[in-house]
């Protein structure tokens, strides 16, 4: 199919690397549905987008993913809009130093880099059956890949560690969710991957403070801080991970699989393997996202 004839949607595309992410995507053709917590910004971006690549067809929607109600909101109106989506980017990610919870009562980087996307694919799975072969693309970040601790899958034991941080943890549940995903969905033409796409200097680690960072890495986080801004302004680098995994025909049927910030397909940390840890992550996204009045069609 023509990459005209596709829509995407990308969550946490107002600014930052999503941002970057659905400017090339635009430039590239597809239909573009842009999604940030606040919906001037959101139209501001849209327009900024339109401007700069000549694609009319960049539609802003408002939604904090970590809202199931938002959430729902989100799919419906997308849903009174669109017949199909080709592919869905879970790009937001949020980090923190201290234990937060969601109004539905979630610790809040669980429910950003888990339940947001388990909720949001699943809210949308008509719309990309009907766009099938459609694909879905997790964003991990931080260093995922370590063990996944069941007991403090919404950090109820602890948020940070000498060198754990929980936004890492989140993000190595997020690969778990997403591998049981893939193997739910695979064979109705909805692809369910994972991708790393590298590092940019964007809100998301403007914001973040030395005591966001496990205790090791505080010693060098300052330095990290001040060279950001130099080394790590240009985020059409990382946004190229992002695009690669949404129009490249390569990819084609490629599903349940993780992708470097190189493009090249990494394997799944051990912790992700483990059955046990997937059943356990998906029945608690079950039991989360259903949360307090909604349910999900699979
Ligand atoms: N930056 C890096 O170096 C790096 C490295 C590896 C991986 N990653 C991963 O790449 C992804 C993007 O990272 P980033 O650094 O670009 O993030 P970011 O700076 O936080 O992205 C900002 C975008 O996210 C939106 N956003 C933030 N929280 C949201 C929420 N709760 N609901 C809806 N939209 C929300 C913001 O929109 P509004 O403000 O308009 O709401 C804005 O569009 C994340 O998953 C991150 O973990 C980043």
């Amino acid at each position: 199919m023509d990459l005209s004839e596709k829509t995407v949607l990308i969550t946490g595309s107002t600014g930052g690397i999503g941002g970057e992410t659905a400017r090339g995507l635009a430039r590239l053709g597809l239909r573009v549905l842009l999604v940030g917590r606040d919906r001037d910004r959101a139209l501001r971006a849209a327009a900024r987008i339109t401007a700069d690549t000549g694609n009319e067809r960049v539609e802003a929607f408002s939604a904090d993913v970590t809202r199931l109600a938002d959430l729902r909101r989100l799919a419906e109106q997308v849903a009174e809009r669109h017949d199909a989506l080709h592919v869905l980017i879970n790009n937001v990610g949020t980090a923190g130093e201290r234990r937060e919870l969601t109004p539905d009562g979630v610790e809040t980087m669980f429910a950003a880099h888990v339940l947001a996307p388990f909720t949001l694919t699943h809210l949308l799975l008509p719309l990309l059956r009907a766009g099938a072969p459609a694909r879905v693309v997790n964003v991990t970040g931080g260093i995922p890949g370590g063990p996944i601790d069941l007991a403090n899958l919404q950090a109820e034991r602890r948020l940070l560690g000498w060198t754990f941080s929980h936004y890492n943890h989140t993000k190595t549940i997020q690969m778990a969710m997403s591998h049981r995903f893939a193997e739910l969905v695979g064979g109705t033409g909805v692809a369910v991957n994972v991708v790393y796409p590298g590092h940019g200097y964007t809100p998301m680690n403007r914001a973040m403070r030395i005591r966001s960072f496990p205790y090791v890495y505080r010693p060098v986080a300052p330095l990290v801080k001040l060279l950001a801004p130099i080394f790590m302004a240009d985020l059409t680098k990382p946004a190229r991970s992002g695009i690669r995994m949404a129009t490249d025909p390569a990819l084609e049927g490629v599903t349940g699989a993780y992708f470097g910030q190189d493009g090249r397909r990494r394997p799944w940390p051990p912790s992700v393997l483990d059955e046990r840890v997937r059943d356990r992550v998906w029945s608690l996204c079950e039991e989360l996202s259903t949360r307090p009045l909604g349910h999900l069609s699979y």
